[in-house]
């Protein structure tokens, strides 16, 4: 299919390390996300370590720190900069904070989510970041993953884009199974789920 019109402008949102910020980015500098490029990254957390990531790269950051803003004024005033900004794709990558039923259908078809379990199993509301995978050895299943889906107003329950399965290994910790879900299916699947969507995206802009 054929192209036009200018990339698609991603805002990543993001709560803490920005490991999954990071393999979108360099996965777009080795030539992998023709169709996006990050343009913003945005944080409830002023100490979250994405944002020094994303001062190294020159991307643009914003903070609306939790403790600082009551949520309906943080959501409205990170609407408006995506607004602004002429963001075509919201990338919630680690961002702590569920979207408001508006916010998110202002973005339908337009907003991605990564989760650290093969949906259905360990996710919906109270099961985010090390959480998951405490809870995934504490059932003692042999096999996880991760799962990038579409958001909608039912947390970790829009319609799914691409999984990626990880064995649980034998005397894993949560840390240990949290950083081979991310190495070999979170920072794989979520880059090529961001092309796959810019992609549509774009060319539905023609
Ligand atoms: C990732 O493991 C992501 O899947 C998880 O938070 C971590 C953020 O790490 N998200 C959730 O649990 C959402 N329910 P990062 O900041 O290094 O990308």
């Amino acid at each position: 299919m054929e192209m036009y019109g200018p990339k698609v402008k991603i805002a990543v949102l993001c709560s803490g390390g920005g490991t999954n910020f990071q393999a979108i980015v360099n996965a777009a500098e080795a030539g992998l996300i023709p169709d996006g490029e990050v343009v913003l990254a945005v944080t409830d957390n002023r100490a979250a370590h994405v944002l020094l990531r994303a001062e190294r790269l020159g991307i643009e950051t914003a903070v609306f720190d939790k403790r600082e803003y009551p949520r309906a004024v943080r959501e409205e005033s990170i609407a408006a900069l995506l607004k602004e900004r002429e963001i075509g794709l919201v990338v919630l990558a680690g961002f702590m904070t569920i979207l408001s039923e508006k916010f998110v259908s202002a973005f339908e078809g337009r907003a991605l989510n990564i989760h650290p379990s093969l949906i259905p199993s360990f996710c919906g509301p109270g099961m985010y970041g090390l959480r998951v995978h405490e809870a995934v050895l504490a059932r003692g299943v042999k096999v996880t993953g991760a799962t990038v889906h579409y958001v909608t107003e039912v947390c970790d329950g829009g319609p799914i884009i691409a999984q990626r399965a990880v064995e649980v290994r034998e005397g894993d910790t949560p840390e240990s199974l949290q950083k081979r879900v991310m190495r070999e299916a979170e920072w794989v699947i979520l880059p090529e789920a961001v092309e796959t969507v810019c992609k549509r995206l774009r060319a539905l802009q023609q």
